[in-house]
């Protein structure tokens, strides 16, 4: 369970690190995570939410201390104009591709390496179908997968629909989805399932934020009792073990430590599973 491959054949780590909201802890907190023994980062060329460029300040000690670029995961995104503030990477008057090419540049400056792991456009432009500018980022990234600067490209905050009609339209279809995770819509089930069915790897973030209700159930409560682990740990658990790649944006290194031996620890029954999955229902 520790290697997910994607429907091109290109392996990934089971959880990934997420560096949202770690402001001007960032690097030390991407130090940290490796240390602990991730070795997949998220990131986004966002200045509201994301501290890329402490991303690679992190990347660089630890290239000191012998961690190597191709041992490491990294992700990003390219993020369009309503999801920034002022402070875009790229020139705000450029047309889409444009955009997209200086976002892409200005984040291997960032992250001081010549390739991505993974570029994920942050969401399509609104949350009812896909408009030319989507097509347009789109057609912008797929350019960088052909020329082998990221090794794969995809998609977050999307709707199953906008989901289908991407994968019916595009030449090089998403090779993963990030998506926040509600337990009341069956975890995201409609886009699971889209992306059980086309080969496409689910990452799955706000797992513990967006579910609070879930992590406060007493049969969670009983299910963790049962495992010998914390209900955290067997909500990421139970998103491994339905075939999700979850992120966790933890602060605190032994929450590091705890998130990763679900990969290893204990394993949730069908029952267990069953339970969880139709908890919110
Ligand atoms: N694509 C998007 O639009 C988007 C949006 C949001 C997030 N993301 C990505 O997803 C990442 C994760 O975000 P998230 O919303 O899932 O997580 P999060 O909100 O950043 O943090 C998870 C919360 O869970 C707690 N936690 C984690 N492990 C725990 C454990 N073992 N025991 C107790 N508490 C634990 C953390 O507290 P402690 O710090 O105390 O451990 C934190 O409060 C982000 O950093 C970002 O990379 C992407």
């Amino acid at each position: 369970m520790n290697r997910l491959v994607t429907y091109n054949d290109v392996a990934m780590p089971a959880f990934i690190y997420g560096t949202a909201w770690k402001k001007d802890q960032t690097a030390r907190l991407v130090e940290l995570a490796v240390d602990s023994g991730f070795t997949a980062i998220d990131t986004a060329n966002q200045l509201i939410h994301y501290q890329e460029a402490l991303v690679g300040e992190a990347l660089l000690a630890l290239a000191k201390k012998g961690v190597k670029r191709e041992s490491l995961f990294l992700q990003t995104k390219f993020t369009s104009v309503s999801g920034q503030d002022h402070r875009t990477p790229y020139d705000q008057s450029a047309d889409l591709p444009t955009q997209v090419q200086q976002s892409f540049e200005s984040s291997l400056k960032h992250l001081h390496t010549d390739y991505l792991d993974s570029y994920v456009l942050h969401g399509p432009h609104s949350r009812w179908g896909l408009s030319q500018a989507d097509w347009d980022m789109w057609a912008a990234m797929e350019e960088y997968y052909q020329a082998g600067t990221t090794k794969m490209i995809g998609i977050s905050n999307v709707q199953a629909n906008q989901l289908q009609e991407l994968c019916e339209k595009v030449s090089v279809k998403p090779m993963v989805v990030q998506n926040r995770c509600y337990a009341v819509m069956g975890w995201d089930k409609e886009v699971r399932e889209i992306c059980k069915a086309q080969g496409i790897i689910y990452q799955g973030f706000s797992l513990l934020t967006a579910n609070q209700d879930v992590l406060r159930d007493p049969q969670v409560w009983e299910i963790a009792k049962r495992v010998g682990a914390n209900p955290f740990q067997v909500i990421f658990r139970f998103a491994l073990q339905i075939g999700m790649l979850p992120l966790t944006g933890t602060t605190n290194e032994q929450h590091m430590k705890d998130d990763l031996a679900v990969l290893t620890q204990f394993e949730l029954s069908q029952d267990d599973l069953q339970t969880i999955e139709t908890l919110a229902l």
